[in-house]
């Protein structure tokens, strides 16, 4: 595949085989820049169809040339469900819940690690790191254990979810948790991996995005080469809705589709600084130095790739909402009792963000509204358990037993 990576900022250019995560320029982020034309002499809508569905059904878009190096675990490929229950609750025609939950370790961020740590072998790196939330780790470690090679991944003290925790400790990567927040762990990893010639796998690297780009294709793919009115994302380091944009821009310059999505980035109340850059119309965001929610996934203050999401929300005629940890909770139960899909709170943070919006009008019924649903409800069950109603416990006979059936 032809390609380079070029500055979002300022345009310098980078030939793909160059190991940087920022522009050595102006320091600002980078994307891989694919040669359309190039692509369209290599695929068609009819031989894309005749592949599994899944990142790797995408090859010709993406930035890996080895097909030696490629380390899969099946990612992608992910359930588009048509949610008619929560529809008919919100008065809205035609909804569906694209269930990343569904990827090998439970989350989207598999789509981007099949590329990085493909990438990472194409560099021979011999080691791999990322700061993280919780999901970003298990994927990394995962892959990491699948492709053989080292893993470090940093973690914000007390603050990760159980369930992500468990993934990196059994697969074998090197668990360090940092006694500061999110931001304080990606500061340091950064740091890091430029001392110690290790490969950093945060979405600052513009390869895992790529891999993430794929869910917009997948989406196209499942409605028939329609694209959505509107898609809607939780956003935390700001990496996955930009990720997103890119792969529905592809489609649209590839004449997939005709027009991008409106796209949508909720956060919650707590750490929201694209939300309030979007509402002030300011060109950056101002960082927030004490993210909370009970959505420990998108946790973030200072969000990386915020360039890249306000100009995907912007570029689209998008918005950016927020919700609260109430909104948040009673979205992931609205889902697991109307629609039988159980994810965490941070990806239900995209649908109270969608009750939100259709309440306040800012969305019409008929609309075709895509809600991205980030990760799986078992990462972190001790979320459920504090906000479920707690199991009665009984004498074992069965007189006992009839006076709770009802
Ligand atoms: N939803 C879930 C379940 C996540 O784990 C994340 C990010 C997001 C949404 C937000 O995506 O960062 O691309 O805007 N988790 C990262 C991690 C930060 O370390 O696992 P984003």
């Amino acid at each position: 595949m032809a390609a380079n990576l070029t500055c979002i900022e300022c345009t310098q250019t980078y030939p793909l085989d160059e190991k940087i995560y920022t522009c050595k320029n102006c320091g600002g982020l980078l994307e891989v820049r694919i040669d359309i034309e190039q692509v369209k002499k290599e695929v068609t809508k009819s031989n894309l169809e005749k592949r599994e569905l899944g990142v790797w059904r995408y090859f010709e878009f993406l930035p890996i040339k080895n097909k030696n190096k490629i380390v899969s675990l099946k990612e992608g490929g992910t359930p588009l469900y048509k949610c008619s229950n929560l529809a008919r609750d919100l008065g809205l025609k035609n909804l569906y819940a694209k269930f990343e939950g569904a990827n090998p370790s439970g989350s989207f961020k598999d789509r981007g690690i099949t590329v990085g740590i493909s990438r990472a072998l194409e560099l021979d790196s011999k080691a791999v790191a990322c700061a993280s939330t919780g999901n970003t780790a298990a994927s990394l470690a995962m892959y990491a254990a699948k492709a053989a090679i080292k893993c470090y991944v940093l973690l914000p003290v007390g603050k990760v979810a159980l369930g992500k925790l468990s993934q990196a400790l059994l697969h074998g990567a090197q668990v360090i948790s940092i006694k500061g927040n999110f931001d304080r762990a990606f500061a340091m990893v950064r740091e890091l991996c430029e001392k110690y010639n290790i490969y950093l796998l945060n979405s600052i690297n513009p390869f895992r995005l790529e891999g993430q780009k794929t869910l917009a294709f997948e989406v196209v793919n499942q409605l028939n080469w329609i694209a959505p009115d509107r898609l809607i994302v939780p956003v935390g380091n700001a990496g996955n809705i930009s990720a997103i944009y890119k792969g529905f821009c592809e489609f649209r310059d590839f004449n997939f589709i005709e027009k991008v999505p409106i796209m949508i980035g909720i956060q919650a109340n707590g750490a929201s600084p694209i939300v309030k850059a979007i509402e002030r119309k300011l060109s950056r965001i101002v960082p927030e130095t004490k993210p909370e929610t009970v959505a420990s996934a998108i946790r973030i203050g200072n969000p990386v790739n915020a360039p890249k999401a306000l100009k995907a929300i912007r570029e689209s005629g998008g918005l950016a909402e927020s919700v609260n940890d109430e909104e948040i909770i009673a979205a992931q139960k609205m889902l697991a009792r109307k629609e039988g899909i159980l994810c965490e709170p941070a990806s239900a943070a995209s649908v109270a963000g969608l009750k939100k919006l259709k309440e306040a009008g800012k969305i019409d019924s008929d609309e075709t509204i895509v809600c991205v649903l980030t990760g799986h409800g078992l990462k972190d069950p001790e979320i459920i358990l504090k906000f479920s109603e707690k199991p009665i416990e009984i004498e074992p006979n069965m007189n006992e037993l009839i006076k709770f059936i009802k």
